[in-house]
């Protein structure tokens, strides 16, 4: 079972169960290995044309999820559903015809794109390696495509902006006509009004190609621009997922509140965000049951620390793992008078590490 339903036609990605651990050394002398819990039992799926955004702070699995969803990645345990089949353990010759289908687009586009190259060259790689004829015109129609010139086929990516350097990896990734584009930190590297143009291209072709993304980022202001849907994780996991409307204007897990009320908006004292306590604790040895609980302002000592929340559908189509949900959103300034001082004598390691998302 995926958090909202079943299998159907509707989906084009379907991941149940995704869980992905690392084996790492512990400290220069150490002889065993530890495993990192990059990503635990994450279950979603992705709908035909719709832009499925995920949120989390740095190192919570985002791109680990995405990695695993394009079998970039092998699972250690769950299973991916790309379009129907079932693709978690296809080997990679198996896997390269349905790689045609599913793409992904980089945070930093002048990393990704190789400065020996010409931008026809790089754009052209992926039809020389499926074997596609006609190149060269599909090359600079695409150029065209994403409101470059046909004329810069010759350049190379040093003669680009980076507005324009992302516009050439949009092209790449459209090149083979994908279904699935996933955008892992696509405008995180650029200027707020670039920003913008990408993310307007990213509509756009949407619409026009009939595509489905997946819009990775940590900034819940970029998601707003573009996201259908948003999926929030916290530590390897899932931790809310619902319609962008719902995650904005009611979301029901503490760790979604507080990241939304880092997000400064006009008329809202400072003040009455939420500061999370502590740092985020390590994947080697994540907390156990809750994984939010020593950072979480609701928690209840006994229950979070003690019996793992399961997603509940707490809205429709609205899913969240969480024993004491939020009611309201914004909370009242009583509530998060409560919440900042909440139950401190049960944390007392954390006295004193306050800070913000
Ligand atoms: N190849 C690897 N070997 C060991 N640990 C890894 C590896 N790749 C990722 N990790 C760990 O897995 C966890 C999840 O990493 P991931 O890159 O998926 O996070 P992220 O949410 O994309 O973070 P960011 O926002 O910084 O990109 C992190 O603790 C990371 O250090
Ligand atoms: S289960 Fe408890 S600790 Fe976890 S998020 Fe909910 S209230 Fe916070
Ligand atoms: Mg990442």
């Amino acid at each position: 079972m995926s958090a909202n339903g079943s299998g159907s036609a509707e989906n084009l990605v379907e991941i149940e169960h995704l869980t992905k651990h690392f084996a790492v050394k512990q400290g220069v002398f150490a002889r065993g290995h530890a495993q990192v819990h990059a990503v635990e039992d994450v279950s979603f799926e992705v709908r035909r044309g719709e832009t499925l955004g995920i949120v989390g702070e740095s190192g919570c699995g985002k791109s680990t999820t995405a990695r695993l969803m394009l079998r970039l990645l092998d699972l250690t345990a769950g299973t991916v559903r790309f379009d129907g089949r079932d693709i978690s353990k296809l080997s990679q010759r198996k896997l390269r015809p349905i790689r045609r289908e599913m793409q992904m687009i980089f945070q930093d586009p002048y990393a990704s794109l190789n400065p020996r190259k010409t931008i026809g060259q790089i754009i052209g790689t992926p039809f020389a390696i499926h074997g596609v004829k006609g190149a060269k015109t599909r090359v600079q129609e695409l150029l065209e495509t994403v409101g470059l010139s046909p004329e810069h086929y010759n350049r190379y990516p040093h003669e680009f902006s980076g507005g324009q350097r992302q516009r050439i990896g949009v092209a790449r990734a459209l090149a083979l006509s994908p279904k699935l584009i996933v955008c892992d930190e696509p405008v995180s590297a650029l200027d707020v009004s670039i920003q913008a143009q990408v993310l307007n291209l990213l509509r756009t072709l949407q619409d026009d190609f009939n595509l489905t993304y997946v819009f990775i980022t940590h900034d819940l202001s970029v998601l707003r621009q573009i996201a259908d849907r948003i999926a929030v994780m916290y530590l390897g996991r899932l931790v809310e997922i619902g319609e962008s409307e719902q995650i904005y204007e009611a979301p029901k897990h503490p760790y979604t509140a507080a990241l939304l009320s880092a997000v400064p908006r006009a008329g809202i004292d400072p003040r009455e965000r939420i500061m999370l306590i502590g740092d985020v604790p390590s994947p080697i040895s994540p907390p156990p049951a809750c994984v939010f609980h020593p950072r979480c302002p609701r928690f209840h000592k006994g229950h979070c620390d003690v019996v793992e929340p399961l997603l509940r559908e707490l809205a429709p189509h609205q899913w969240a793992a969480c024993h004491y949900p939020l009611e309201r959103w914004p909370m009242s300034d009583a509530e998060i008078r409560q919440a900042e001082g909440a139950r401190r004598e049960d944390r007392p390691h954390l006295e004193g590490a306050a800070h913000e998302v």
